[in-house]
Protein backbone atom coordinates (compact mmCIF):
# COMPACT_ATOMS: atom_id res chain seq x y z
CA UNK A 1 0.00 0.00 0.00
CA UNK A 2 1.54 3.40 -0.63
CA UNK A 3 1.85 5.89 2.15
CA UNK A 4 2.13 9.34 1.86
CA UNK A 5 5.98 11.02 2.10
CA UNK A 6 6.53 13.68 4.25
CA UNK A 7 7.47 16.57 3.42
CA UNK A 8 10.23 18.70 4.84
CA UNK A 9 8.52 20.85 7.61
CA UNK A 10 7.36 17.87 9.51
CA UNK A 11 8.37 17.38 12.69
CA UNK A 12 8.69 13.60 12.19
CA UNK A 13 11.77 13.86 9.76
CA UNK A 14 13.51 15.81 12.81
CA UNK A 15 13.34 12.74 14.93
CA UNK A 16 16.38 10.49 16.09
CA UNK A 17 14.15 7.41 15.47
CA UNK A 18 14.05 4.40 17.75
CA UNK A 19 15.64 0.86 16.87
CA UNK A 20 13.15 -1.66 15.39
CA UNK A 21 12.97 -4.87 18.73
CA UNK A 22 9.93 -6.31 16.94
CA UNK A 23 10.25 -8.45 13.68
CA UNK A 24 6.79 -9.17 13.27
CA UNK A 25 4.07 -8.64 11.05
CA UNK A 26 4.10 -4.95 11.34
CA UNK A 27 7.31 -4.29 10.53
CA UNK A 28 6.73 -6.23 7.08
CA UNK A 29 4.08 -4.27 6.07
CA UNK A 30 6.13 -1.38 6.86
CA UNK A 31 8.71 -2.39 4.64
CA UNK A 32 6.42 -3.63 1.91
CA UNK A 33 4.55 -0.20 2.64
CA UNK A 34 7.72 1.71 2.27
CA UNK A 35 8.46 -0.24 -1.02
CA UNK A 36 5.48 0.36 -2.72
CA UNK A 37 5.73 3.86 -2.34
CA UNK A 38 9.50 4.13 -3.20
CA UNK A 39 8.49 2.04 -6.11
CA UNK A 40 5.55 5.03 -7.26
CA UNK A 41 7.85 7.77 -6.22
CA UNK A 42 11.44 6.27 -8.30
CA UNK A 43 13.44 6.93 -6.15
CA UNK A 44 16.62 5.56 -4.86
CA UNK A 45 16.46 5.59 -1.20
CA UNK A 46 13.18 5.94 1.51
CA UNK A 47 13.88 6.04 5.11
CA UNK A 48 10.57 4.95 7.83
CA UNK A 49 10.60 8.12 9.16
CA UNK A 50 9.43 10.17 5.59
CA UNK A 51 6.02 7.93 5.87
CA UNK A 52 5.66 9.35 9.64
CA UNK A 53 7.27 6.43 11.56
CA UNK A 54 10.57 7.74 13.25
CA UNK A 55 12.22 3.59 13.45
CA UNK A 56 15.09 3.18 12.13
CA UNK A 57 14.80 0.97 8.84
CA UNK A 58 15.18 2.24 5.64
CA UNK A 59 15.66 1.07 2.14
CA UNK A 60 18.05 1.61 -0.80
CA UNK A 61 17.04 0.83 -4.24
CA UNK A 62 20.10 1.31 -6.76
CA UNK A 63 21.91 -1.20 -9.54
CA UNK A 64 23.19 -3.00 -6.69
CA UNK A 65 20.14 -4.30 -5.76
CA UNK A 66 17.26 -3.50 -3.44
CA UNK A 67 18.20 -3.82 0.13
CA UNK A 68 15.86 -3.65 3.23
CA UNK A 69 18.21 -1.68 6.03
CA UNK A 70 17.63 -2.25 9.85
CA UNK A 71 18.86 -0.84 12.66
CA UNK A 72 21.91 -0.17 10.13
CA UNK A 73 25.36 1.41 11.39
CA UNK A 74 28.35 2.34 9.76
CA UNK A 75 31.76 -0.02 10.34
CA UNK A 76 33.96 2.49 8.17
CA UNK A 77 33.58 5.26 6.07
CA UNK A 78 36.63 5.76 3.78
CA UNK A 79 37.73 8.77 0.57
CA UNK A 80 34.97 11.52 -0.35
CA UNK A 81 32.99 12.23 -3.49
CA UNK A 82 31.10 14.83 -3.52
CA UNK A 83 28.10 14.96 -6.39
CA UNK A 84 23.91 15.88 -6.25
CA UNK A 85 21.60 14.42 -4.64
CA UNK A 86 17.84 14.91 -3.88
CA UNK A 87 15.12 13.73 -1.43
CA UNK A 88 11.68 13.01 -1.79
CA UNK A 89 10.59 14.69 1.30
CA UNK A 90 12.01 18.02 -0.05
CA UNK A 91 10.66 17.87 -3.40
CA UNK A 92 11.98 20.00 -6.22
CA UNK A 93 15.41 20.64 -5.50
CA UNK A 94 18.80 19.14 -5.28
CA UNK A 95 21.93 19.62 -3.60
CA UNK A 96 26.00 19.35 -3.69
CA UNK A 97 27.18 17.15 -0.70
CA UNK A 98 30.23 15.78 0.42
CA UNK A 99 29.96 12.16 1.18
CA UNK A 100 32.28 8.89 1.96
CA UNK A 101 33.13 7.12 -1.55
CA UNK A 102 32.76 3.95 0.43
CA UNK A 103 30.99 2.49 3.46
CA UNK A 104 30.89 -0.80 5.45
CA UNK A 105 27.49 -1.45 7.32
CA UNK A 106 26.13 -3.69 9.55
CA UNK A 107 21.83 -4.03 9.75
CA UNK A 108 19.55 -6.53 10.24
CA UNK A 109 17.21 -7.92 7.01
CA UNK A 110 13.44 -8.45 7.76
CA UNK A 111 14.09 -11.71 9.89
CA UNK A 112 16.18 -9.91 12.38
CA UNK A 113 19.40 -11.55 10.76
CA UNK A 114 22.50 -9.25 10.87
CA UNK A 115 24.50 -8.74 8.02
CA UNK A 116 26.86 -6.29 6.24
CA UNK A 117 28.03 -5.06 3.09
CA UNK A 118 29.91 -2.42 1.74
CA UNK A 119 28.93 0.03 -0.81
CA UNK A 120 30.58 2.37 -3.28
CA UNK A 121 29.85 5.53 -5.72
CA UNK A 122 26.12 6.09 -5.91
CA UNK A 123 25.25 3.18 -3.82
CA UNK A 124 27.19 4.80 -0.70
CA UNK A 125 25.81 8.02 -0.99
CA UNK A 126 22.14 6.56 -0.98
CA UNK A 127 23.22 4.70 2.23
CA UNK A 128 24.49 7.67 4.17
CA UNK A 129 21.28 9.58 2.98
CA UNK A 130 19.46 7.20 3.95
CA UNK A 131 21.00 6.86 7.55
CA UNK A 132 21.24 10.77 8.19
CA UNK A 133 17.35 10.34 7.84
CA UNK A 134 17.34 8.22 10.69
CA UNK A 135 19.00 10.93 13.10
CA UNK A 136 16.56 13.88 11.85
CA UNK A 137 19.39 14.73 8.95
CA UNK A 138 18.49 15.98 5.90
CA UNK A 139 20.94 16.14 2.71
CA UNK A 140 20.07 20.22 2.57
CA UNK A 141 21.83 20.72 5.96
CA UNK A 142 24.94 19.71 4.67
CA UNK A 143 24.47 20.86 0.88
CA UNK A 144 25.70 23.86 -0.67
CA UNK A 145 24.11 25.02 -3.11
CA UNK A 146 20.66 23.71 -3.11
CA UNK A 147 18.61 24.39 -5.98
CA UNK A 148 15.28 24.03 -7.99
CA UNK A 149 16.17 20.66 -9.64
CA UNK A 150 15.60 22.07 -13.03
CA UNK A 151 17.51 25.23 -12.67
CA UNK A 152 21.07 25.19 -14.79
CO1 LIG B 1 15.89 11.69 1.74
Amino acid sequence: MIREIVQVGDPVLRQKCEPVVKFDKDLCTLLDDMRDTLKKAEGAGLAAPQVGVPVRAVLVDVDEGFFELINPVFVWQKGEQYGYEGCLSVRGKAGKVLRPDKVKIVYSDRRGNRLSLVARGFFARAVCHELDHLDGVLYTDKADDVRDEDED
